[in-house]
């Protein structure tokens, strides 16, 4: 063989082996739910594993739930081994995302043709879900709705969000759309913006999101929680680099928190306007915004319309404070969604999400 043949040959070799090499790395993150748990029907299982598909801060899943399958009931109330300590002080976030859970479990006993009941305790430390089977028929629409739902991070294109959706917000208690023409606009996005940049400059801040990122598909399918490449609007390509060069010690570092800002910057930049959902700001207001984010984000999904939360801002009282007063509302801001369309397909959800029997417990 020549020279000139071998040169060819071995460029070819490490062409092909780069190239097998993304695609296996790069691969969708597959996790495997379990959904059995001893003393619950498969049914109910079904359920509880649509429940566990809400959106949750940091997908932490910072949820306990026991049923009492002969009562017809099931009470939630917050993990605290799995609770944001540094960014989520006030535990904000847990109570928002147990009233998503709570609203998600509703809707899945819906789908099953179960009527449900709620009852949040005066705290919020727990919420108690009543259910009793109506004989209603299956609602497959409502769980292709639940599953479809997802945070979106991607670029979204100029299009406007359509009048019809903005009149049909109206229907959902607390949420408050500015488009990005809006006046106030400026002031949910600076307000992010400038919080986004503490955040960056914050190293418990970044130690404790360390925590969460998973840097290989391995560790996401082990783990069933946090936050993978795909979860982060990184995919093919992008994945490979992403998890052959990055590493929590990385995450800890100033170069990934200032990639962290500019995506947040382009982000906020970059959407065609912001969905607030607003309550009171006490636990059980949390619950309730909660209970009315999984409402507008699923009616967002019904409509192809992109999500994506945009917590910072929110996560220091005196902003939440700031931005209610500009905007003039009655209610504190307590979620902040960033919505839009993409070009290309409508993204899909990770389902990352832990086994059924690591916090359900059956009395
Ligand atoms: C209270 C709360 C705060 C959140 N904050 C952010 C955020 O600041 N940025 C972001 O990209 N996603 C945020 N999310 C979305 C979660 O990261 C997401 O729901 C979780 O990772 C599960 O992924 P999924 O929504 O695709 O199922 C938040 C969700 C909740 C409920």
């Amino acid at each position: 063989m020549t020279l000139k043949r071998k040169i060819i040959w071995s460029l070819a070799s490490v062409c092909v082996f780069l190239c097998l090499y993304v695609c296996y790395v790069g691969r969708p993150v597959g996790v495997d739910t379990d959904t059995e748990v001893e003393g619950l029907n498969s049914e109910l299982e079904q359920i509880l594993y649509y429940a566990g598909l809400a959106p949750n801060s940091h997908n932490a899943q910072m949820w306990e739930v026991k049923v009492y399958p002969a009562e017809g009931k099931l009470v939630i109330s917050p993990d605290t081994s799995r609770l944001l300590y540094v960014v989520d002080q006030e535990s904000r976030e847990t109570y928002i995302s147990m009233g998503a859970y709570a609203r998600s479990c509703m809707l899945a006993f819906e789908a099953y043709g179960y009527n449900s009941s709620i009852h949040v305790s005066e705290h919020g430390q727990s919420i108690t879900v009543i259910y009793a089977n109506s004989g209603m028929a299956r609602d497959e629409g409502l769980l292709t709705l639940m599953r479809r739902r997802h945070t979106d991070k991607r670029e979204y294109t100029k299009a406007g969000i359509p009048e019809f959706f903005q009149d049909g917000l109206r229907g959902i208690k607390g949420a408050v759309f500015r488009p990005e023409m809006a006046d106030d606009f400026g002031v949910i996005k600076d307000q992010t913006l400038a919080a986004a940049a503490e955040q960056r400059d914050n190293q418990e801040i970044r130690d404790e999101l360390a925590e969460w990122l998973r840097f290989s598909n391995g560790e996401a399918e082990e783990k069933k929680d946090g936050l993978t490449a795909e979860q982060n609007g990184i995919t093919g390509l992008g994945k490979a680099i992403y998890y052959t060069f990055g590493s929590r010690w990385f995450a800890r570092s100033d170069t990934f928190a200032q990639t962290g800002y500019e995506m947040a910057q382009r982000q906020a930049e970059n959407c065609a306007g912001f969905l607030i959902i607003t309550a009171s700001d006490t636990n059980v207001g949390c619950i309730e915004a909660g209970m009315h984010l999984t409402e507008a984000w699923l009616y967002a999904v019904r409509n192809d319309i992109e999500v994506q939360p945009m917590s910072y801002a929110l996560e220091d009282k005196a902003r939440r404070f700031a931005v209610q007063n500009a905007l003039k509302l009655t209610n504190t801001p307590q979620m902040i969604l960033r919505i839009g369309f993409v070009d290309g397909a409508y993204g899909a959800n990770a389902l990352v999400r832990r086994d059924l029997k690591d916090y359900i417990e059956v009395e």
